[in-house]
């Protein structure tokens, strides 16, 4: 839900760290139902806003500063990323945010985070140096490597489950040229009869990924009813700059290229320009699921979504003007998830689930105007994300994992991920079980 359709009975608006001492002191003594809102992005119904009760609103925690000589940049909660680099560009500098500029910092980044530098630096959370957290009981702590330790890692991954995070303390990265923030990156859009053969591409591309980090993909489909059509596109990125590095020759060789933006601009320019189609004031629905990165789950859960949109089902198709599917494809290396570990361990479990393997994580997204529509797309969009599953379990390809940030409500990603961690840390920082039993959006350990 975006911020401008917040529903909330009561916004309170957090100018300090304090009021957000305050406001847990209130919300806990007085048993309170609450929500956390930061950037607003978070995906289904009561991602962030609450109706019968209190939404902790930090859209105006949203400031971002640079210390140079640490080369640590300091955020608030409920910043966009967009700001975010527009404010670090001028020091040469930038940090593993989103690629779409207006996703929100703190659920982004609590919920993992991937962007144009996860092969090269993982997930954004691995790149969090320290937490700064309001617990349940009102006291702040920093969590970091040294101290609470656990509570830093649990938060890698474990988003609102802990505690309010009130600012973000992340490593830095250098753009090669620090007088020109830019990168090399834009969209490919190809006939869909180039899909198998970018399918291909895109596979080969994972396996490679950990021969040229810098570089980054994702593959997806876009079906929009306004036009009639579906596309299929590829993301390409170079984060050093590069112009056409090699590893996208074999998609720039496939037939079917109808218009590509690739060319070399400062980043800020590139995450202004990447809003997935996803249209303000339409009703979202998503879906995720990682699996080994084989083209036949890829093919398989494409051939799906082509079913879906030719309206074969429950003739969702026919009755909405506004609907855009997407079936999007994006790498989870090992080159990715070594960062984990190296950086401390965090909450996300693929080390255990990934058994070694390079995967891919599966986002079916859809976006619909109005309740009514949203209820009739629902089913099928679980439909489409199970068979798509089921297939993966049937090859033996199944990862069992959902992320965080792309799962729908009962989707129970926490579930799937360092459960041992999380529950340990819940039970450490929030005793009373307040992130659990109080709050009522996004994804709780008790699902
Ligand atoms: C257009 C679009 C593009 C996206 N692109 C990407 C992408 O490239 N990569 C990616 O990984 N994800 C992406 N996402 C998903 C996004 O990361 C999640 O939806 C994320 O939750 C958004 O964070 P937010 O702060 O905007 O959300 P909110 O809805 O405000 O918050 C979501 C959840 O985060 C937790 N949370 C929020 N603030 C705090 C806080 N201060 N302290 C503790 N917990 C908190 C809460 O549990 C809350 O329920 C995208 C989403 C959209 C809509
Ligand atoms: C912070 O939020 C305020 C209020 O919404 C807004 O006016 C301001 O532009 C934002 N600042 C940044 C850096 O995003
Ligand atoms: C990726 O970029 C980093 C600098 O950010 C560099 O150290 C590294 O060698 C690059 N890796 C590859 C494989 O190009
Ligand atoms: C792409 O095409 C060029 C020119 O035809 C060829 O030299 C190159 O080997 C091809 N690369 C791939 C990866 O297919
Ligand atoms: C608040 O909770 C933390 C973590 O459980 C604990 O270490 C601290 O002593 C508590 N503080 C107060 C004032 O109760």
């Amino acid at each position: 839900m975006k911020r401008n359709q917040s529903f909330a009975n009561l916004a309170l608006l957090l100018l300090l760290r304090q009021a957000s001492v305050a406001c847990a002191d209130i919300l806990v003594s007085n048993e309170c139902a609450f929500g956390i809102l930061s950037g607003g992005h978070g995906d289904f119904p009561a991602s962030n806003s609450i109706k019968e009760g209190v939404t902790i609103d930090f859209g105006r925690m949203n400031q971002t500063t640079y210390d140079p000589v640490e080369k640590i940049a300091s955020i608030g909660p409920g910043s966009s990323w967009q700001p975010v680099y527009e404010t670090l560009e001028p020091h040469g500098v930038t940090v593993t945010g989103g690629r779409a500029g207006g996703v929100g910092v703190a659920g982004f980044t609590t919920g993992g985070g991937n962007s144009f530098h996860s092969t090269s630096h993982g997930w954004a959370c691995d790149n969090v140096k320290n937490f700064q957290v309001v617990l349940a009981n009102g006291t702040i702590v920093d969590a970091n490597v040294d101290e609470h330790n656990y509570l830093w890692q649990a938060l890698k991954g474990g988003s609102g489950n802990f505690g309010l995070v009130t600012r973000f303390e992340m490593y830095v990265i250098e753009f090669p040229d620090p007088t020109k923030p830019n990168i090399w990156g834009g969209i490919a859009q190809y006939e869909l009869s180039a899909a198998d053969d970018l399918t291909d591409a895109y596979v080969d591309f994972v396996e490679n990924n950990h021969l040229d980090k810098n570089s980054s993909t994702m593959l997806y489909w876009v079906y929009t009813h306004s036009t009639r059509s579906l596309i299929v596109q590829v993301a390409m990125d170079n984060t050093l700059d590069i112009s056409y590095p090699p590893v996208y020759d074999r998609y720039l060789n496939t037939s079917g290229l109808i218009k590509k933006s690739l060319r070399s601009a400062p980043m800020y320019e590139l995450t202004a320009e990447f809003d997935v189609g996803q249209p303000d004031g339409l009703r979202n629905i998503w879906l995720t699921g990682a699996y080994k990165n084989d083209p036949r789950i890829i093919k398989f859960a494409a051939d799906k979504h082509e079913e879906l949109i030719a309206g074969k089902r429950a003739g969702l198709v026919s009755q909405d003007s506004q609907l855009v599917t997407l079936c999007s494809m994006f790498p989870l290396t090992q080159a990715m998830i070594e960062h984990g570990d190296a950086n401390g361990g965090n909450a996300m479990n693929l080390e255990a689930k990934s058994r070694g393997e390079n995967g891919v994580l599966f986002l079916a997204s859809l976006a619909i105007d109005g309740a009514k529509n949203e209820a009739v797309a629902l089913p099928i969009m679980q439909q489409w994300q199970d068979e798509v599953d089921a297939y993966a379990t049937s090859l033996g390809v199944n990862w069992d994992w959902r992320f965080l940030n792309y799962a729908y409500a009962g989707q129970d990603p926490i579930a799937t991920y360092a459960t041992d961690k999380i529950r340990a840390a819940s039970e450490k920082y929030d005793p009373d079980m307040v992130f659990q039993k109080l709050r009522k959006t996004g994804h709780r350990i008790v699902a």
